[in-house]
């Protein structure tokens, strides 16, 4: 694994060579740049999440002529070559395994890669959708690491996750925005820097999905992910929701939408930092003096930024990012995603094992993936949204509560990047009509087997659970908690 320095020499240099992808998206720049770039910010969040991207977003070369004209969707079954199912007997027809590309209607060529894993339950289980963040970062993380039916060995086998989310669900993962993952486009127009491209995008996705299973339209839909895609958990619930009124398309049966560690409320969220840092003692009380006095420059500049700013979401992120990086100078070598660990080999996580694995010629064929190479996390998907990083997503979120779809915000007690405190003051804020009612609503434990897993606070449809021993990847660090809070939330025995 090569060293992730994220300076402009070393990051063309490790390029693989002669690539027109590289070109291409290198010349271009979605978003004008402001005078205040924060590319320290950038810095910090690449440098944890990210495995160096061997380009910077999968543009192909030239036009896609191979279903120029076809169907909008086109999806297999398959089977991984080196599942490991015991005695190898297991079909690819029963294990109802699928991955499929869709051809995003409003883009010159763009296509979106998902994997669709039945339910080893029912299949009139749920229909779950799962978002990774980044912005940039493949769903594949969450399949191998997190909450996919299987695990990765360190021989690049694959064995059964007794707790994957397909045990209570029918599930969704999806590589987007366009550039992430095995989504690719022949067009760098056709990466998205704003949540409408991203909502619009998932919403023509999940109408073509519908279109092409309609034995799962009945079923319950829940929206769920992790991180930045506390933007667009939010944004593409909304869109739905709208969808639904307009009488658009295919009714979709939206029952709720679940954010882990996400970024949704960022002006809120911002502030917390300083007051996590202090709790956690990662930072004295004089340090914390010292920053908190940038908290209410960051407001005032997140509020200029709104929920639609331009220039002025930029001057808010280069600001409030100096809050996060002085409690990084503070705290050193910290894992950001966890503040119990050491960030290992400047990854903080090493997942080479899935870089390996999905870029296996046999797991390549077996998913009709082409020459499209797999990173973790794209940089230019990433910077290409870093307008957007500051916008307010709450306020899509009151006019659905109010119209009885739940949503669920949990987060790992040990996360700081985006922690629990600053989720729980942005949830606590939000008006609508249970807002009294949510506030003051007792804390109870969490249960999973007698055993207390977290504590929780709920109200109506509105739900905030604090897990406890996990950080930012609540699935990957306590896996059957998590699936006892989807199936719990689902059922709507949480709380
Ligand atoms: C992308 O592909 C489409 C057809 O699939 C073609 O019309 C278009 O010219 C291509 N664009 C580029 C930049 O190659
Ligand atoms: C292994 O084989 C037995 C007998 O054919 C079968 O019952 C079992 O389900 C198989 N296990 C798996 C994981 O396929
Ligand atoms: C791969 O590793 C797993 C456990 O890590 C082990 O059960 C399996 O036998 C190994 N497979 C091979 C082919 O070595
Ligand atoms: C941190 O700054 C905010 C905004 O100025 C202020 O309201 C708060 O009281 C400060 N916290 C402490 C503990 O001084
Ligand atoms: C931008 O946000 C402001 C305030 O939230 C709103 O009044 C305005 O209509 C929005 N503009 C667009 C183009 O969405
Ligand atoms: C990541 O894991 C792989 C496989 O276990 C190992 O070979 C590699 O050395 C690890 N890389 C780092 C940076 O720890
Ligand atoms: C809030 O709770 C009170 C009782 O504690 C109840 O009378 C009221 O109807 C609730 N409000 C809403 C909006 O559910």
């Amino acid at each position: 694994m090569e060293k992730l320095v994220f300076l402009p020499t070393l990051f063309f240099l490790l390029q693989s060579p002669l690539s027109t992808a590289r070109l291409l998206s290198s010349g271009v720049h979605p978003v004008p740049w402001g005078p205040k770039r924060p590319s320290s910010q950038a810095e910090a969040l690449i440098r944890a999440l990210n495995l160096f991207p061997r380009e910077p977003v999968n543009i192909v070369d030239g036009p896609d002529s191979s279903w120029a004209d076809g169907p909008r969707l086109v999806e297999k079954r398959f089977k991984f070559p080196s599942l490991d199912d015991d005695n190898g007997t297991a079909s690819v027809e029963e294990l109802g395994h699928h991955a499929g590309y869709y051809k995003i209607q409003d883009s010159y060529d763009a296509r979106m890669f998902y994997f669709f894993f039945e339910s080893r339950g029912s299949s009139n289980d749920p229909v779950v959708l799962w978002l990774t963040g980044g912005p940039g970062c493949s769903s594949e993380l969450a399949v191998f690491y997190e909450n996919g039916p299987f695990k990765i060995t360190d021989n690049l086998s694959l064995v059964w996750n007794e707790y994957g989310w397909d045990q209570a669900s029918n599930i969704i993962y999806v590589d987007q925005p366009t550039g992430t993952g095995f989504s690719y486009s022949n067009d760098s127009r056709d990466i998205r820097d704003t949540e409408v491209g991203v909502s619009n995008d998932l919403y023509d996705f999940i109408q073509a999905f519908f279109a092409a299973h309609p034995d799962y339209q009945n079923n319950d839909f829940y929206i769920t992910g992790e991180s930045y895609a506390g933007h667009y958990i939010p944004a593409f619930a909304a869109r739905v929701y709208q969808g639904n009124q307009a009488n658009e398309g295919i009714q979709i049966n939206l029952k709720g939408f679940a954010i882990g560690n996400g970024l949704t409320e960022p002006g809120i969220q911002y502030q917390a930092y300083p007051d996590f840092a202090l709790m956690m003692g990662l930072i004295d009380q004089q340090t914390y003096d010292s920053i908190n006095q940038t908290v209410p420059e960051c407001e005032n500049e997140a509020n200029q930024c709104g929920t639609n700013g331009t220039e002025t979401c930029l001057n808010a992120l280069s600001t409030c990012s100096t809050i996060f990086n002085s409690i990084l100078q503070v705290v050193g070598n910290i894992n950001v995603y966890d503040i119990r660990k050491q960030c290992e080999g400047s990854l903080c996580y090493n997942f080479s094992n899935a870089q390996y694995f999905l870029n296996e010629q046999s797991v390549r064929n077996a998913l009709g993936v082409g020459d499209i190479d797999w990173v973790p996390c794209s940089s230019t998907v990433y910077q290409a949204m870093e307008v957007d990083w500051m916008r307010d997503l709450e306020v899509g979120i009151p006019a659905l509560l109010d119209d009885g779809i739940r949503l669920l915000v949990y987060a790992g007690e040990y996360d700081l990047i985006c922690n629990w405190l600053g989720n729980s003051r942005w949830v606590a804020a939000m008006e609508w009509s249970g807002q009294q009612n949510f506030t003051a609503a007792p804390e109870v434990p969490f249960l999973v087997d007698g055993n207390e897993a977290g504590v929780l606070t709920s109200y109506g449809p509105l739900s905030f659970l604090k897990v406890y021993n996990a950080g930012h990847m609540v699935p990957m660090d306590q896996p059957k908690a998590a699936l006892a809070m989807l199936k719990g939330w689902i059922q709507g025995t949480l709380g």
